[in-house]
């Protein structure tokens, strides 16, 4: 019950372009902070695997990420950063190689 409840509710926004350096990593830190002013929950995901900077851009220093949970170090719940206006922050790990090469099933 409590799940359909929250899956009625849940919106996933996909935010990507086919070019660098075009605002997308501050469009999202925005969109993701007014959205948690609003009252929403906001968990942001970060896909720029193996670069990731949304956390360096909200202040955060995340000491595990994505690449710890794909080799099953770390539960996902565990490496979830919390930001300001309480944003959850999904961290996609900097300066890793491997995790700009995934399996299709890893992605
Ligand atoms: N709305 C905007 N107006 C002016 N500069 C911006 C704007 N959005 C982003 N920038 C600047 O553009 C550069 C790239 O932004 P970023 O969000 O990192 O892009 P992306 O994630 O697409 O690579 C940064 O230097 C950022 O400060
Ligand atoms: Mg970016």
């Amino acid at each position: 019950m409590a799940h359909e409840k929250m899956g009625a509710n849940l919106r996933v926004l996909a935010v990507g372009s086919g070019k660098g350096g075009v605002g997308k990593t501050n469009f999202v830190a925005n969109l993701a902070y007014a959205l948690s002013k609003k009252g929403r929950k906001v968990l942001v995901v970060d896909a720029n695997f193996g670069l990731n900077n949304i956390d360096i851009l909200l202040g955060l220093t995340p000491q595990k990420h994505i690449g710890h949970v794909l080799t099953g170090k770390s539960n996902v719940e565990d490496i979830i950063l919390r930001g300001p206006a309480d944003v959850h922050i999904l961290p996609a790990g900097d300066g890793l190689q491997e995790l700009t090469q995934l399996s299709s099933e890893k992605k």
